[in-house]
Formats: C-alpha cells, sequence, structure tokens
C-alpha cells in the first residue's frame, strides 16, 4: 500500500459568507485569536507526517502565498528591536514549503481538487478544507490516513450534526458500522430533505487517484458546481469508499456564527488570555444588561 505523502488544501472559494471582510481579503487568512485559519490546517498536515502540500488559489489569494514567506523587512524590524518571541511566531509558516496552483475560475470543490491532478500524480492524497478545524491528540488526517493504511479504501471524515443542519453537508447513506468505521451506501451532497442520516462529510479526505477520472468528467452538482462529493460516490461504486468518524472537537470557521464562537473557545483555551476574556465577557454582559441564562 503506498503512503499518504500529499496534501491538497483547496482555497479557492469566494467567501461570500464573510462579505465584506472578504473582499479584498481571503477568508483562510481570517484570524482565529492570532493566527490565520489556513496555519491551522497546514500545521495538521504538517502535524501528520504529509511531506508535500499544494494549496489551490485563485484570484485574490496572494496574502496566502505571502503569509507562508518569509517577511524580510519585518524580521529585521522584530531583530532590531529585539522581538525574538514575535521574530519566531513570524518565521513559523515560512519553514513550511507549500506548492500552489491556481483556479482559473470558481467551478466548485471538485474542479478545485481536480487542479491538482498533476501534482498528486498515481498516489493516494488527503484533502484538508480550511473550514473546519480539528483538535485531536493525533491528527485528524492522521487517523484517516491510517486507516487508508489498513484497507486501501478512500476514507472520508465525517462526524454527527443536528438534522436541521444536514442540509449544509454532504451526508453519508451508512451500510454498516464497525466502530469508527462505515462502509456507506451512497454519498449525497447537501440533501434539501429526506437526509439519508445525519452523518455529515466534514473537510477531510483521504482519496486514492482514481477519484481524478470521475473528477475529469466535470459533471455539475448541487448549486450548479462541480461537486467533489459526487465523484466520491462514482469511486465508492467502483472501488468502496470508506466513511470514519474521527476523534478530535470539530471547530465549523466556514460560517460568520462558527467563527465567532471558536475566536472566543481557543481564546478562552488559551492560559495567557483567559482571564482577561472572562472577565472582558462578564463586563460586556453588564454593560449591555445581558445575562447567562
Ligand atoms: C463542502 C463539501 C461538503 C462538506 C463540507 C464540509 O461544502 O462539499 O460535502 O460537508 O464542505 O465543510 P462547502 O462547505 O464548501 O459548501
Amino acid at each position: 500500500m503506498k503512503k499518504v505523502r500529499k496534501a491538497v488544501i483547496p482555497a479557492a472559494g469566494l467567501g461570500t459568507r464573510f462579505l465584506p471582510a472578504t473582499k479584498a481579503l481571503p477568508k483562510e487568512m481570517l484570524p482565529i485569536v492570532n493566527k490565520p485559519t489556513i496555519q491551522y490546517i497546514v500545521e495538521e498536515a504538517v502535524k501528520a507526517g504529509i511531506e508535500d502540500i499544494i494549496i489551490v488559489t485563485g484570484k485574490g489569494k496572494r496574502a496566502i502565498e505571502d503569509h507562508f514567506d518569509i517577511a524580510y523587512e519585518l524580521e529585521q524590524n522584530l531583530i532590531q528591536k529585539k522581538k525574538f518571541d514575535l521574530l519566531e511566531k513570524v518565521r513559523e509558516p515560512s519553514k513550511i514549503d507549500i506548492h500552489y496552483i491556481r483556479q482559473k475560475s470558481p467551478k466548485g470543490l471538485g474542479h478545485a481538487v481536480w487542479c491538482a491532478r498533476k501534482f498528486i500524480g498515481d498516489e493516494p492524497f488527503a484533502v484538508l478544507l480550511g473550514d473546519d478545524i480539528v483538535q485531536a491528540e493525533k491528527p485528524c488526517i492522521q487517523q484517516m490516513a491510517e486507516q487508508y493504511e489498513k484497507t486501501g479504501h478512500s476514507v472520508i471524515g465525517i462526524k454527527e450534526v443536528p438534522y436541521s443542519e444536514t442540509y449544509r453537508y454532504g451526508i453519508i447513506d451508512p451500510e454498516s458500522q464497525e466502530g469508527r468505521l462505515f462502509h456507506v451506501k451512497k454519498f449525497v451532497e447537501k440533501p434539501e430533505s429526506n437526509p439519508p442520516s445525519n452523518m455529515a462529510i466534514i473537510g477531510r479526505y483521504i482519496l486514492t487517484p482514481e477519484i481524478f477520472d470521475f473528477l475529469e468528467k466535470k459533471e455539475i452538482g448541487a448549486g450548479g458546481e462541480i461537486q467533489l462529493t459526487d465523484a466520491i460516490q462514482k469511486l465508492n461504486e467502483l472501488q468502496g469508499v470508506d466513511a470514519y468518524q474521527f476523534e478530535g472537537k470539530r471547530f465549523d470557521v466556514g460560517q460568520v456564527l462558527g467563527f465567532v464562537l471558536t475566536n472566543i473557545e481557543m481564546a478562552l483555551q488559551n492560559e495567557d488570555l483567559r482571564d482577561d476574556v472572562l472577565e472582558g465577557i462578564e463586563k460586556i454582559l453588564h454593560e449591555n444588561k445581558l445575562s447567562l441564562k
């Protein structure tokens, strides 16, 4: 079995849920506390032992490349001011080598992944979406790569969501379950009604390269876009694709409410900030005559 060595991080989306913030700023650069969301994703891949990362960018996404590059002037400035702790924070992202390709028009997630086909070649690979941050003892994508290495089947990360939210996700129709692993009858993208379950695709995938044969067909799916989920269903019919209920806490940073709550929760997780944030929240509640019920 080939090892999972490469990862694709699609970052070409228009970020419409965050307008106007994302008019001139890539949504992937919106910070959770003091780190852009995409850095959490890249760090998960690196921690999981992924050797090569490609980010699929698009128009207006330059800031992502700059973020993972060396910032000479800023570094010199911090050295002169002897701000070595900040210097380390600035250098951290530039230590990772990242490849880039541009998706020339926004045709959907399936098309964004297809743009990376030449970089991936004929081996299994990971896909990590920036809308989901996962905190886990063992990186989520590593848990899934280990599953792939046992069976040779593609593995799709899933979590339970409320039925009222199934319309926002790819949803599985489960066939059978062994612990955290599900065999799947069908993968359905954003069902408008009668979802086959409430097990939703969260943005982590291990895919075999045969997925490109289906993405190549560029069939249009839900929302008028080329959907990765539709290609996954075709791949499921060909060689079996499993779903894996990974361990860890998932933060939904792809929509405004989840983004705000993630910022609060991660700030509360940070020992240097916790007490001041709690005090700040109490003050805000008091000043606005609000209370926690
Ligand atoms: C994408 C996928 C969907 C998945 C979701 C997870 O949708 O198409 O299957 O459930 O990511 O975040 P998007 O949120 O990009 O519309």
